[in-house]
């Protein structure tokens, strides 16, 4: 058997779908993309016309007949609405993609050789220090509580029909052609548009930045290891930066002083102050280390052309 898989990403025309795009392409894979543009960009997704499903996952049908037609040996179904405070404002609509969708993709995936659901560390509640798979779960907002859906619902479909499923909680990307205005991208907008003093919202929590090259190296290890039953696996990098922290990067980078001020409009209500993976449980089946440090990230990000 081949070693060089045909492939399907749902979701692959956005920020991690694109990286893990390219990198499974890289790698010599055959990649096809289905997305709805609805937040991805069709120049992300990084094949031509041929590998690319323009493809809503709410439309059962259009889902069903899409993935048949590929037949891919290998589903990676990243697609869902993810930026907490959209979530927070269409409740509905991230409830409808993030489950319906995904009881959609996933009965089309009954024939595929491996499938890894995209979920996320927003599926922990608030905890210090690192936290492990087997930390009990606990969302805080409405797309936390969607993701641990998605995650029931690939446990449930492996049990049904019996298809090898991973689920990758990802902590915090970083990297090019973010789509959502995270941190990071927030930063690097303000400091590319000439901004020296940040206006920026609470600067002490901390998070685990991991950048998407790393994250798609992670999934493309794991899918390599043939691994045969439901594994959970935190995507993370293992280390925590606060907001402070990330703006020190961009000053080391840049070579100049960055002032923040406190916009209380950007304040979040409801603050974890740590989100940190355990990521030995990845290390150890894999063999996966990370290469990417803040600082090389945020070096490439301030020589980005951002897309308005
Ligand atoms: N970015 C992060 O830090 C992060 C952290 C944890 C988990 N995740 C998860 O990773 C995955 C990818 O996130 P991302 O940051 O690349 O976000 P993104 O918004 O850039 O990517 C999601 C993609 O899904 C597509 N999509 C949305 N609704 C769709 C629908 N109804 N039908 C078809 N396609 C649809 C969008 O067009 C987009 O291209 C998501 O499942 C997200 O929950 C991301």
């Amino acid at each position: 058997m081949s070693d060089k898989k045909k492939v399907l990403i749902t979701g692959g025309a956005g920020f991690i779908g694109s990286a893990l795009s390219r990198h499974l392409q890289e790698l010599g894979h055959e990649v096809y993309v289905l997305d709805d543009l609805s937040f991805g960009r069709r120049e992300l997704a990084g094949v031509d016309d041929a590998h690319f499903l323009k493809v809503d996952i709410r439309d059962r049908a259009a889902t069903q007949q899409a993935i048949a037609r590929v037949d891919p040996q290998w589903v990676l179904h990243l697609a869902a609405i993810h930026f907490i405070p959209y979530c927070n404002q269409h409740p509905v609509e991230a409830a409808d993609i993030n489950i319906n969708g995904t009881i959609n993709v996933l009965d089309a995936c009954v024939d595929a050789e491996q499938v890894f659901v995209a979920s996320t560390a927003a599926v922990y509640p608030i905890a210090d220090g690192a936290v492990r798979e087997d930390h009990p779960t606990g969302p805080l907002d409405i797309y936390g509580i969607t993701k641990l859906a998605t995650e029931r619902l690939a446990s449930e479909f492996h049990l049904r029909a019996g298809v090898p499923t991973i689920v990758g909680r990802f902590f915090n990307a970083f990297g090019p052609n973010e789509t959502n205005p995270h941190l990071i991208p927030e930063v690097q907008q303000q400091v590319l548009s000439g901004k020296r003093t940040l206006q920026l919202g609470n600067l002490d929590p901390k998070r685990d930045f991991i950048h998407t090259e790393d994250m798609s190296r992670a999934m493309a290890l794991l899918l390599g290891k043939g691994l045969t039953g439901f594994e959970v696996f935190n995507i993370g990098r293992g280390i925590e930066y606060s907001v402070r922290e990330i703006v020190d990067a961009f000053e080391r980078q840049l070579g100049e002083p960055l002032t923040i001020e406190v916009d209380p409009a950007r304040v979040r209500k409801v603050e974890r102050m740590h989100l940190l993976a355990d990521v030995s449980k990845l290390k150890r089946v894999t063999g996966w280390e990370p290469k990417w440090g803040i600082d090389e990230g945020v070096a490439t990000l301030l020589k980005e052309e951002r897309h308005k």
